[in-house]
């Protein structure tokens, strides 16, 4: 069976803590080298399961977020996840000088919001993950 024969069909969390564990839930099913393409409005999780993904490596303590930086790189796992948020990257162009698509392929897990920015290619070994909330505060969450 492939990985993505594996994943979860879609899955309701109605709070962080359960976003934060359907992240942890399929760590294994992440092999070494997999990007993860996180779509969703703000506000819709993709940090908080980025959390939940690096508490699952073993990260242990506050896990910092790439608020102020493009890239955050979590240490202190079984492998390194880099973190990418490209929300601000709207009309960036110069992608080579970012280190793009060459960070893609690195060793541990890539966790990257705002996908939609970048306009390829991306490794073949990428999945993607939509969060999407729903009226009643819970978020929908859909490998697609
Ligand atoms: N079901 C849920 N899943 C994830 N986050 C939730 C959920 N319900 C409420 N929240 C809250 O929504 C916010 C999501 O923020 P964040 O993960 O930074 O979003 P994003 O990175 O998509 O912009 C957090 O404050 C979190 O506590
Ligand atoms: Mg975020």
């Amino acid at each position: 069976m492939t990985t993505s024969a594996k994943l979860s069909p879609d899955t309701i969390c109605a709070d962080a803590t359960a976003t934060r564990a359907h992240a942890a839930r399929h760590l294994p099913l992440l092999p070494a080298g997999t990007i993860l393409r996180l779509h969703g409005p703000l506000g819709a999780g993709k940090s908080e399961w980025v959390r939940g993904l690096a508490h699952a490596l073993g990260v242990l303590g506050e896990i910092p977020s790439p608020t102020f930086t493009l890239c955050q790189p979590i240490h202190g796992g079984r492998l390194l996840l880099e973190h990418w948020d490209l929300y601000r990257l709207e009309n960036a162009r110069d992608w080579i000088s970012l280190g793009w698509p060459d960070c893609l392929y690195t060793v541990g897990l890539v966790a990257v919001e705002w996908p939609e920015r970048y306009p390829g290619p991306w490794p073949a070994q990428t999945l993607d993950l939509t969060l999407t909330p729903q009226s009643d505060g819970s978020r929908l969450l859909s490998w697609t």
